[in-house]
């Protein structure tokens, strides 16, 4: 299992599988209200309401949603952001806590410690001066505290915003193409081939700038124009000065947008070239309105650009894209992780006859993936014993009472007089007599009948005897045990 957050300027989405395969999101708005503690009676009504509210050193703060609404209707209290520009407010004072604290209640179903987490982190802005490494290690030391009841924590690793886009609406396309993502606080943009960037950037000035500007521009509040600006139809024509505000902003961010990707082109020189067409894909909350990828596509069709551009791909749920591409990079990270002990801390065997000797031989089993029996050995020392030991079956006793057992496996019941003979009913002892040059007559039910001479009778129940001490014995349990082995194999590796 594996998962992944979105940390965004406005959202933060966590992202993991459900039973079925399903993608499944936890979404909160990346805001707080801070407000004074003294009236206690209005801070446990709004708890009750179920409003997320914390309280941090005699101040409390309500997060998320709960947050947006309250300032949204109360023109006076001042919405606070975390983040800002894609990255971590600096100038926050609260925001370290503030977000782990809504990070980590996003976070669910860790059910194995260790558990293997990607999130986004954007690329240096080109337009301003922006700390993404200081961002990184913040979130970083987020995840890094996170532990759930159990005691339980994630494996967290930093994957590029736009990258990310990528892996999640690229996959038919070989993870090659051009991904922006339209964020609040920032567009993030990269070029990949085969999974791998070429070049990436980010452009401050994404949402909250829209919301900026053409509040700046009307006069109204910036929440109010954040609300108007989830109306908005750029297919049509603006029918008032807020419609228009909001229109002009959005072509100028998008001009913006394929003027860095120009540039990022000609930067690159002519290193990269590609005979194909290359698909874009447009994600992230500000690319939601209607008409938006008309616009995008007009404006880079007026530019010159050293490659083809074929589709522009919108997904259908652009808030989620970034948390999707995420967990995709998790769960391949994780299956090569896994691949990796296998090379290294674990070896199979598929023949069920050479599991059984390994067993006996002290080796330790740790699954079964279809046909393939898996043990865990000593990097350092122990895969030569590993590969000797499966030579050494080949030529054994062992190996030969294997093949008994299969022969006798295969018998099938015919007629016969069974009184002139003797049986056994284990599988395995009547593959030791076998062994024992005793032929073989005939099969009724569990029994297996031997033809044996007067003379040898009593030799023959003492052979019958002797397997039950002997190590073919053992050997035979091995197998049982063995072929009870569910489809698993356990995490345990080599431990020095
Ligand atoms: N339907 C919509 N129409 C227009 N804008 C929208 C719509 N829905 C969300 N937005 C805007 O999208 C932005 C949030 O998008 P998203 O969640 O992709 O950003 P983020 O990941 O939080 O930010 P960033 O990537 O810059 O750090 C906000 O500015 C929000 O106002
Ligand atoms: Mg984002």
């Amino acid at each position: 299992m594996a998962c992944s957050m979105d940390v965004g300027t406005y959202n933060l989405v966590f992202c993991r599988r459900n039973e079925e395969g399903n993608f499944t999101y936890n979404r909160q708005v990346n805001a707080f209200l801070e407000m004074p503690l003294e009236n206690r009676f209005v801070f446990d009504m709004m708890k009750q309401a179920g409003v997320p509210l914390i309280e941090l050193e005699k101040r409390a703060y309500a997060l998320g949603e709960a947050a947006v609404e309250m300032t949204y209707t109360m023109s006076a209290l001042e919405l606070k952001r975390p983040m800002t520009h894609g990255c971590v407010n600096p100038k926050e004072k609260d925001a370290f806590q503030i977000m782990s604290i809504m990070m980590h209640n996003l976070i669910e179903g860790v059910k194995k410690d260790g558990e293997i987490l990607y999130y986004c982190v954007p690329a240096n802005a080109v337009n301003q001066d922006t700390d993404a490494d200081y961002h990184q290690r913040i979130l970083q030391a987020i995840f890094n505290a996170y532990k759930n009841e159990t005691g339980y924590r994630v494996d967290a690793h930093p994957i590029n915003e736009a990258l990310a886009l990528v892996y999640a609406e690229l996959g038919k396309k070989a993870f090659t193409g051009i991904a922006a993502s339209f964020g609040a606080g920032m567009i993030n943009v990269c070029y990949a081939m085969y999974g791998s960037p070429v070049f990436s950037f980010a452009i401050v000035n994404s949402g909250d700038w829209i919301d900026r500007q053409a509040a700046k521009a009307t006069g109204e509040s910036i929440s109010f124009i954040n609300k108007e600006k989830t109306k908005i139809d750029l297919s049509k024509s603006p029918n008032n000065l807020i419609e228009r505000a909001i229109h002009t902003q959005y072509r100028l961010m998008i001009e913006h947008t394929v003027n860095g990707l120009k540039k990022g082109f000609s930067d690159i020189n002519k290193s990269v070239r590609t005979d194909g067409e290359i698909d874009v894909v447009i994600a992230g909350g500000t690319s939601s309105p209607n008409g938006f990828t008309e616009i995008f596509k007009e404006t880079l069709g007026g530019v010159e650009l050293p490659i083809k551009i074929g589709n522009v791909i919108k997904p259908a749920d652009p808030l989620y894209s970034v948390s999707r591409g995420c967990l995709i990079a998790a769960e391949s990270s994780s299956k090569w992780k896994e691949r990796q002990r296998m090379k290294y801390n674990q070896r199979s065997v598929s023949d069920l006859g050479a599991a059984a000797y390994l067993l006996m031989h002290d080796l330790k089993v740790v699954g079964r993936k279809g046909r393939d029996i898996f043990f865990v050995v000593d990097p350092k020392h122990a895969v030569e014993h590993f590969d000797q030991l499966t030579l050494d079956y080949l030529s054994s006793e062992f190996h030969r009472f294997d093949a008994c057992i299969m022969s006798l496996k295969k018998i099938g019941e015919y007629n016969f007089n069974p009184q002139n003979y003797r049986f056994v009913t284990d599988l395995g002892a009547a593959a030791y007599i076998l062994m024992h040059k005793y032929k073989v007559v005939g099969k009724r039910g569990k029994a297996i009948y031997f033809e044996v001479d007067d003379v040898v009778a009593d030799k023959f129940d003492e052979i019958a005897l002797e397997y039950i001490s002997s190590d073919f014995h053992r050997f035979d349990s091995c197998l049982m045990s063995l072929k009870k082995i569910g489809e698993y194999i356990s995490e345990q590796s080599w431990k020095n």
